[in-house]
């Protein structure tokens, strides 16, 4: 059994997968066609911060696969009620994967640890890597291919800004990001990104300019995360000058798409006309959350169960 608690979970090839996965099934889609892969498995989506895209995209994805799922939101008590060790067990018992979204990583872990069940990180603090699968699927499908294309990310060393970082040397892809002083992502986390994808391209600046040079792909996201909201006032202020415009946006080059994991600020991290400039792919950004989780959802519960038989 395997888990999605992070991009280091898989191996390149096995990404590389996820995203073939993806991309024929979204083609299938559109075509018409909806198998039942997962015919008769539950997903149970357990959520302890508010979600739009991951919550919906899950269970519109397990429903087209011929599975359902079951939304379970802070009624359920996880972490509350019971022990995690209990809960984890009980709950393992009647779901066949759980994408669960959480304050602290370390909880999902436990998760993991407990529930004999196979485990997606739907967002904790550490890292979104769904969210990745879905930006990288976006990148391959407008530019044709992952491995050279350089992607800035200017804004916060956050959840969404890790992911992106370890999907991006992960297939060979060049990853700048701007942080205001402060705000980087640790050298901690990039030292093992490094340890992970020896040889990787990553760099880290203060100067927005400098990160989106040759970028195909310029990407923010909010100035403070869910539960950062009392850090609300100190970030505007800290991040005043990281704002993606189109200022920005032309230092970027002219073919460069721009992304966001959404929901944005608009005024804040980044302006509506760049939002809504003939360059913006978000919207088919967030639609591919969808076609990219289906994509691990059939890899987790088909392929890759069948290889841990075979070995
Ligand atoms: N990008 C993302 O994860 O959105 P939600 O918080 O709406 O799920
Ligand atoms: N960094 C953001 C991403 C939301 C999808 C947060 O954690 O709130």
């Amino acid at each position: 059994m395997r888990h999605f608690l992070s991009l280091f979970d898989v191996s390149d090839d096995e990404l590389k997968r996820i995203f073939e996965l993806g991309h024929q099934l979204k083609a299938r889609l559109k075509s018409g066609v909806r198998e039942p892969i997962l015919q008769g498995k539950v997903a149970g989506l357990l959520f302890e911060k508010p979600s739009l895209r991951t919550r919906v995209s899950f269970e519109c994805g397990m429903a087209q696969l011929g599975g359902s799922s079951l939304f379970l939101g802070e009624d359920v008590g996880w972490g509350k009620r019971e022990a995690p060790q209990d809960f984890s067990r009980v709950i393992g018992q009647y779901l066949d994967v759980i994408v669960c979204r959480a304050k602290a990583h370390e909880k999902v872990e436990t998760l993991a640890k407990y529930s004999g069940t196979v485990i997606i990180n739907g967002l904790t603090d550490l890292c979104h890597p769904c969210q990745a699968l879905a930006d990288l699927m976006t990148v391959h499908e407008e530019f044709g291919k992952l491995e050279g294309q350089k992607l800035a990310f200017v804004g916060d060393g956050n959840n969404v800004s890790r992911s992106l970082a370890l999907a991006c040397a992960k297939m060979g892809m060049e990853f700048s990001i701007a942080a205001p002083k402060g705000y980087e992502i640790e050298q901690e986390f990039i030292d093992k990104v490094l340890q992970h994808a020896p040889g990787a391209k990553i760099e880290q600046t203060n100067d927005p300019a400098e990160a989106v040079a040759g970028a195909c792909a310029v990407y923010t996201d909010v100035w403070a995360s869910m539960g950062q909201e009392a850090e609300q006032a100190k970030r505007e202020k800290d991040f005043a000058s990281f704002q993606v415009n189109g200022k920005l946006m032309d230092a970027a080059g002219q073919d460069a798409i721009f992304l966001h994991c959404l929901p944005a600020r608009r005024g804040e991290e980044v302006t509506d006309e760049v939002m809504d400039c003939p360059h913006s792919r978000i919207v088919e950004q967030a639609g591919n959350r969808m076609h990219a989780q289906k994509g691990l959802l059939v890899w987790l519960l088909t392929e890759a169960v069948d290889k841990i038989h075979l070995d």
